[in-house]
């Protein structure tokens, strides 16, 4: 035989041994024997263990989109509720920023991703109305554009924290800060402060709470969510008692422009430029320019941090929209005349708040002195009944003042304050003031 014939043969012989077993697998499939179909008709398998880690599983709900949720849920289903829940001004976004966004949406340009760390034109542009809005000089290197202020909170503790490190976290706090550190593995320490400072927490007191594993101190003025403004001498204090204790400071500026009544607002490595090389400035456009829903926010911190934290970003949410960030720059190199006109607004609603809530049944308050927070005692109605319920604590107040107001209010222990109530007043002036009688209502039957 040729060689080539030799070839041909084995050929032909190894191609009718492939027909023969596929065959011969194709027949035990179809009978039901072994693999597919035995699999077919196994339970689902689950290894033993946890569904959900311990680490998410120990996170709390939002209580403030929780109740704000419970409110808009009702008012869809028809019922007249009015929410004080949310903290999100009830303006409008200002028209030339809407524009901008619009002509951004046209530009393809802005289809694609970009640098995780922001549009450069919007970092420098967060540079420029820092020095603007509070004196602080920084480079557009040292910008984090991040998706709202929320996520630059939680990177700035992911970035800073190992594991058991403390932070000293002044209470009443934003709800978002103990969840955000314990995440990164840190350990919240509540400081408290209560209406006898104003809600103002002093350096005494964080240096009592102040142990060797504390690494950073979380501060926020204007406070969510007691509405406190620290004074500049406050301010420089409580950053030098950092500075000498070696700690890092994360400073939550997002309520910069919402304080009232004289006061002023202090960046805090403006009031101590010593600490800038260990602190870290949170801010957003939600509050000022009533952008909640655009989500852009941005952290400012020495460099090695920052791009730390876009590292961790680019393997998260990589870059913010462009959309919203081109919107973001329009706010940020505008006037800031429509932020007054709110500012207005919240101001006249806050000192109408402050009276109703002081002449109710059972109520103190302490006057807000920014953002747009009233934070009332209710202490003096704990224990009595309303509504014929025994109220016991301020979860439970919250619970009778929607069933039977329906008023949604959020409850102090969200804040890591029982016997507190927080009203956002960044709603409609008449829809406040009829909210604050019906709940005055509501307490003036308290037995
Ligand atoms: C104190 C404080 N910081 C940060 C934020 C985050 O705002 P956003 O993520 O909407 O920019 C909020 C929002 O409620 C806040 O109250």
């Amino acid at each position: 035989m040729s060689g080539t014939l030799v070839a041909v043969v084995a050929a032909a012989v190894v191609a009718a041994l492939v027909v023969v077993v596929a065959a011969v697998v194709a027949a035990a499939v179809s009978e039901g024997g072994v693999t597919c179909a035995s699999m077919a008709r196994m339970e689902p398998f689950e290894k033993p263990g946890r569904r959900i880690s311990l680490r998410v599983a120990a996170v709390t709900p939002s209580a403030t989109l929780a109740v704000d949720a419970k409110a808009k849920a009702l008012k869809a289903a028809g019922e007249d509720v009015i929410g004080f829940g949310a903290g999100e001004p009830d303006f409008p976004t200002p028209e030339h920023i809407v524009e901008a966004a619009a002509a951004a949406c046209r530009d393809s340009a802005n289809h694609r991703y970009t640098p995780t760390a922001g549009l450069p034109e919007l970092r420098e542009a967060i540079a420029a109305k820092t020095l603007r809005d509070s004196g602080y000089q920084v480079s557009a290197s040292q910008v984090l554009v991040t998706n709202g202020g929320k996520q630059a909170v939680e990177e700035a503790f992911a970035t800073l924290l190992d594991p058991g490190d403390e932070v000293l976290l002044p209470a009443p706090y934003w709800t978002t800060y103990p969840e955000a550190i314990s995440l990164a593995g840190g350990v919240p320490v509540a400081v408290p402060s209560d209406e006898s400072t104003s809600f103002h927490v002093t350096a005494e007191a964080l240096e009592a709470a102040c142990t060797p594993k504390t690494k950073v101190l979380l501060f926020c003025s204007p406070s969510n969510p007691t509405g406190a403004v620290a004074t500049p001498r406050e301010v420089e204090e409580i950053a030098r008692f950092a500075l000498e204790r070696g700690l890092w400071v994360v400073t939550d500026e997002i309520y910069e422009h919402l304080v009232y009544g004289g006061r002023a607002f202090t960046s805090l490595p403006v009031a101590c430029p010593e600490i800038a090389n260990r602190c870290v400035v949170v801010n957003g456009v939600a509050k000022t320019y009533a952008m909640t829903g655009w989500r852009v926010g941005w952290m400012i911190g020495p460099p090695d941090v920052v791009d730390a934290a876009a590292n961790l970003q680019s393997h998260s949410t990589s870059n913010v929209s462009n959309v919203s960030q081109r919107a973001a720059i329009a706010a940020l190199t505008g006037d800031l005349q429509a932020v007054a006109r709110m500012r207005e607004a919240f101001d006249r609603r806050r000192r109408t708040i402050y009276r109703m809530l002081s002449e109710c049944e059972g109520v103190t308050c302490v006057e807000p002195e920014g953002a747009f927070y009233a934070f009332p005692s209710v202490k003096a109605l704990m224990g009595r009944r309303l509504a014929g319920r025994i109220v016991g604590d301020t979860l439970e107040l919250a619970d009778v003042a929607i069933a039977e107001a329906r008023v949604a209010v959020v409850p102090g222990e969200a804040f890591g304050a029982p016997g507190y109530l927080r009203l956002s007043y960044a709603l409609g002036d008449e829809a406040m003031e009829e909210g604050v009688r019906r709940l005055a209502k509501l307490f003036a039957t308290a037995e």
